[in-house]
């Protein structure tokens, strides 16, 4: 009696977990009520622990305890001391947490199946397998994209001869593997081979694929890691891993799909690694003169404008610069100039960074669009400032077939009467390649770092 209490009592309080788990990702997908996501999923989670602290199998609690109080520890330093622009990089090694604690789930699994026979065995087995792999793949994959987005490994796509054949090959040796596995009824030898070369095909995935396509990869990793914790939910009878995993792994890939089709990528190719690579880069190539500016010209050509448009990228999240770009448009607003800002998809280093730190500086919502809202209006824009954003504002991506960002949606901003590039120097972006903008008649070059560039012109104004 006291079991079945305790077994109804337990699924009770996982159906409440995976309501709000599911709240939080609806909550997140809107910059309104983002905050309030968060908190559902922190509810969700808090109830998850507690009530998988308390299940009947659980005899040595306190074990736990101290693993979630030294986990707990590190987890809040790391994520006092992060930067925005560091989270990707934090998100990748968390994700490769996830693909190593499947792999031990799966091995302990393994290990402990002893009462198990027939079709459950079998059954058994091939979950032990595939969470296995997809954890393993999982864990080497994120350890390369940490290493990449941190700089450590070299983010250009490693291009090894016959590199997809590799990939096959693997994939299909692991697929026979996993066939002689469960006729033979488990076999250790078969699974550490298998773990060899799923860790092996995780890291080769992963530095196949080159530095523009990282964002794909980092969400695409976050679907594996919800794969890899669904399967170790299934070897652990956890129902509540697995909801959690099915909804991580979903919205990963959903989100990969999104990006995917923002960069005008195909998924497949993204995954398959060394996309876009067949492609030339002259750095040789003469782009012409630039122009540069200053901050009490660029002031002149604000206070004159009608209608302003702010494009801000990577650059503005380095130099923290979305404080004084509120303060300029609060002031040109005040003036009655229309301003508005234009986000791409993929502007900084993780989806919706732009969004989140215009929201932080309290830069009103309803000014904020997407590249698709807004890409029209740039022909009848007087004055556009492209803060720190580069790759997402190269019109090559339109003009030039051979260019690595070839296809990829980006904001027309050349099409505006006046330009306004914020940068240090004339280094490339993210992608690596020259951006032909700078160079146009209608653009000019604001040198320095974007927080100081920007809070000049605001005296100035
Ligand atoms: P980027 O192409 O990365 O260019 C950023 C520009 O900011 C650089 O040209 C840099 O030039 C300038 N900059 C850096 N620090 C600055 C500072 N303190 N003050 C002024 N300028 C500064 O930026 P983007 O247009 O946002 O494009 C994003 C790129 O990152 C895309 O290629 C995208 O695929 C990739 N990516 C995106 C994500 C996601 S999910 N958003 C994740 C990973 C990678 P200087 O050095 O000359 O100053």
């Amino acid at each position: 009696m006291q079991n079945l209490v305790n077994t109804a009592v337990i699924d009770a309080a996982y159906f409440v977990a995976g309501i709000l788990f599911v709240f939080s990702l609806v909550g997140l997908s809107k910059q309104e009520s983002a905050e309030h996501g968060v908190w559902y999923g922190l509810i969700g989670m808090c109830i998850a622990l507690i009530t998988t602290i308390m299940l009947p199998s659980v005899t040595n609690i306190q074990a736990i305890i101290i693993a979630m109080v030294v986990g707990g520890v590190i987890g809040v330093r790391l994520a006092l001391k992060v930067e925005m622009t560091q989270m990707p990089e934090l998100v990748a090694m968390l994700h490769s947490f996830v693909g190593l604690a499947a792999v031990a789930v799966g091995y302990n699994s393994f290990l402990e199946h002893d009462d198990i026979t027939g079709v459950m065995l079998n059954i058994h087995l091939v979950e032990v397998f595939l969470g296995v792999f997809i954890g393993a793949v999982t864990f080497t994959g994120s350890v390369v994209a940490f290493g990449k987005l941190r700089g450590f490994i070299n983010s250009k796509s490693l291009m090894l001869p016959h590199r997809h054949k590799m990939n096959l090959v693997a994939g299909l040796f692991c697929f026979g593997l996993m066939i002689y596995f469960v006729n033979v009824e488990g076999n250790i030898a078969a699974l550490i081979v298998m773990t060899t070369v799923a860790l092996i095909f995780g890291w080769h995935l992963v530095a196949s694929i080159g530095g523009a396509d990282m964002p794909v990869v980092v969400s695409m990793l976050n679907s594996y890691s919800g794969w890899a914790a669904a399967a170790a939910g299934f070897l652990l009878g956890n129902d509540l891993l697995i909801i959690t995993g099915a909804l991580v792994g979903s919205s990963g890939a959903i989100l990969s799909y999104i990006m995917c089709r923002a960069m005008n990528r195909s998924f497949i190719s993204v995954i398959a690694g060394g996309f876009g690579t067949h492609v030339s880069i002259n750095s040789d190539q003469d782009y012409g003169e630039y122009v540069e500016t200053n901050a009490e010209e660029v002031a002149d050509m604000l206070r004159n404008a009608k209608s302003v448009i702010i494009t801000p990228g990577y650059g503005m999240a380095v130099a923290q610069a979305q404080y004084p770009v509120n303060e300029i448009t609060r002031k040109l607003r005040g003036m009655g100039i229309e301003v508005r800002f234009g986000i791409h998809p993929v502007a900084g280093r993780l989806p919706g960074h732009m969004n989140v730190l215009l929201a932080e500086a309290k830069v009103p919502y309803d000014i904020v669009l997407e590249m698709d809202e807004i890409n029209q209006d740039f022909s009848e824009t007087d004055v556009v400032l492209v803060i720190g954003a580069n790759d997402t504002v190269n019109p090559s991506a339109e003009d030039d077939p051979d260019s690595p960002i070839a296809g990829m949606p980006v904001l027309e901003v050349w099409n505006a009467r006046q330009v306004i590039a914020f940068k240090r120097s004339m280094n490339p972006g993210y992608a690596g390649v020259q951006n032909p903008l700078f160079f146009k008649e209608n653009t000019s070059m604001l040198f320095g770092d974007a927080k100081d560039s920007v809070e000049n012109i605001a005296k100035a104004i």
